[in-house]
């Protein structure tokens, strides 16, 4: 297959969603329908409970895939299919937010009476900012929950995206009888699966066909016609290019869990979902998929098992055909590199690859050479926009166990903050040890156990009230002008450290020639 044949048939994308709407059980009939896996139970196995999850020993034996990949490929129809993880919930954390920098397209999904969440709106809220374009998938439709309608509103109000729907539901909870499919006029009945089994659809037709009649109850097949009329004249029609610019979200309707609505989803996802497309450049510019091979690391994964104890960098092909021991160059390192051990990830998966394509994501061993945002290379210097880094929500002070180890403290935590587990502020004035910031707590966490591990310097953390860190534009607030803690960045940028939004309003009215912003300097 040429390059762009192979580029063409590529589909990268994340789905975001809050804890519990169902994203890891639409991931495992995902990989299902992709043969990566060939029962459903085998991507997170629960039995540990939500109270392994705050240990990150447990979630690493327990979820085996999320935590130690960061993407799984699978192949439906002739399309290769990049899945990136998007761990949620507890072990929340900055990984999250990259792993939308490495997506060329988001499927929010939603839980049906829960409506837009929380941590759908963060996530949301940086997917939008590098305007990927958005599907929405609304799940557990075999509960109770919204009316459609409800829900398309609440999109276009929270986000200001209108959301069209694709697919549409023929009744809800008890009453959900399947989907009715726009592009094609075809309905799917489901049968409704006993306790334990797998769904079956029950039949198939257009509106007016017998079959679906006799599977209907006639006030059921008014109301969908009444919906399709509904849609077809009120609702705004599905508009590509508008989807694609990030103002229109194809909407689906189904149940990950009984399977209803996921097949319908698929198909119509991989006909619209962009194929990696180009990337800008810092210094203007954008490099074209079918240019030599570049990629960038999105995400460093120390392996927490202490028999390998290998680290993982990810890295996201943005162009051009990779291949097993080639040479590339390591842009901030400024030499060249074998890459000889790729991997990638099928399901449980781990497979040495010999060659990869645009939105591909590489594994690559990395002893200590990679860091996120690092760029490889195969056509001289070139800089993509930086992996982002994100405003904390957690902090933590830093204790010694043995205070001595300062100096082997240092050096651990400035090694590992540069793979970007957490971020550092140092008190402004000179303090000995610095305040961490992270997104998730399990960052200190894994902060926390490779000190211990790899440096031999177990650390004790406390909490720290702050909720939020924002960068000083324009010099250091007066003394008595200001509330909270002014700190310093790893790299010497003024920030200050809040503990709630009456500090950071006051202050900032208080010092109107400063500017507060939520991430660091570029
Ligand atoms: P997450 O990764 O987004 O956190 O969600 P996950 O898939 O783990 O699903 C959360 C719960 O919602 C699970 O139930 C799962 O079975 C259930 N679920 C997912 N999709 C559907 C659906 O379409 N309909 C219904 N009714 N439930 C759904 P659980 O009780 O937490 O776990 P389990 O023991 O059932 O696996």
């Amino acid at each position: 297959m040429s390059l762009s044949e192979e580029i063409q048939r590529r589909r990268t994308f994340a789905i975001i969603s809050h804890p519990d709407a169902g994203k890891t059980t639409l991931t495992e009939k995902l990989l299902l329908y992709g043969g990566a896996i060939d029962r459903a139970g085998s991507v997170k196995a629960r039995e540990g409970g939500a109270a392994a999850h705050s240990d990150w020993m447990s979630i690493e034996q327990e979820r085996g895939i999320s935590v130690t990949s960061a993407a799984m490929q699978f192949e439906y129809q002739g399309r290769a299919i990049n899945l990136l993880d998007t761990p949620g919930h507890q072990d929340f954390s900055e990984d999250t937010y990259r792993a939308l920098t490495a997506a060329d397209a988001v499927v929010m999904l939603l839980d049906c009476a829960k409506g837009v969440e929380e941590q759908t709106k963060k996530l949301f809220r940086v997917a939008s900012e590098r305007k990927l374009p958005i599907f929405t998938f609304v799940n557990k439709l075999d509960r109770p929950g919204r009316e459609p309608v409800e829900l398309i509103d609440e999109v276009e109000e929270l986000f200001g995206l209108h959301a069209v729907p694709m697919t549409w539901p023929i009744g809800s909870g008890t009453d959900f009888k399947g989907v009715y499919v726009r592009a094609t006029g075809q309905i799917q009945v489901f049968e409704r699966a006993k306790a334990g089994q797998k769904a079956r659809v029950a039949g198939k037709g257009g509106l007016d066909d017998p079959e679906i009649a006799a599977l209907l109850t006639p006030a059921e097949l008014q109301q969908l016609k009444d919906d399709v009329d509904l849609m077809d004249h009120v609702l705004p029609a599905f508009d590509r290019e508008a989807f694609l610019r990030g103002e229109q979200s194809p909407m689906f309707f189904g149940s990950a869990v009984n399977n209803f609505g996921v097949s319908e989803f698929l198909e119509e996802f991989l006909e619209l979902a962009p194929a990696p497309g180009a990337r800008p450049l810092m210094n203007g510019g954008e490099v074209q998929p079918e240019q030599p091979f570049t990629a960038f690391v999105f995400k460093v994964q120390a392996n927490m098992n202490k028999a390998h104890r290998d680290r993982v960098a990810f890295a996201r092909i943005v162009s051009g055909r990779f291949e097993r021991g080639m040479d590339a160059l390591h842009v901030r390192e400024k030499k060249s590199i074998k890459l000889n051990y790729p991997h990638m990830f099928f399901g449980r998966e781990r497979q040495i690859v010999d060659e990869a394509y645009p939105g591909d994501i590489l594994g690559l061993i990395n002893p200590g050479l990679f860091r996120i945002g690092d760029v490889l290379s195969a056509q001289g210097a070139v800089e993509f926009h930086a992996v982002p880094r994100f405003s904390p929500e957690q902090f933590a002070s830093v204790r010694l166990a043995d205070p001595g180890a300062r100096k082997g403290f240092l050096k651990g935590l400035g090694q590992i903050a540069e793979e970007g587990v957490v971020q550092v502020f140092w008190p402004k004035g000179g303090a000995p040890l610095p305040i961490l910031g992270a997104i998730g707590r399990l960052q200190f966490e894994v902060l926390q156990h490779r000190l211990k591990e790899e440096y031999a310097c177990p650390v004790l953390l406390e909490s720290r009230g702050f909720q939020m860190a924002r960068w000083i534009e324009g010099g250091w607030p007066e003394p008595s002008r200001f509330w909270g803690e002014l700190v310093e960045d790893a790299e010497g940028n003024p920030a200050i450290l809040f503990e709630n939004d009456w500090q950071r309003r006051t202050t900032a009215e208080k010092c109107p020639g400063l500017t507060f912003l939520e991430h660091p300097p570029k």
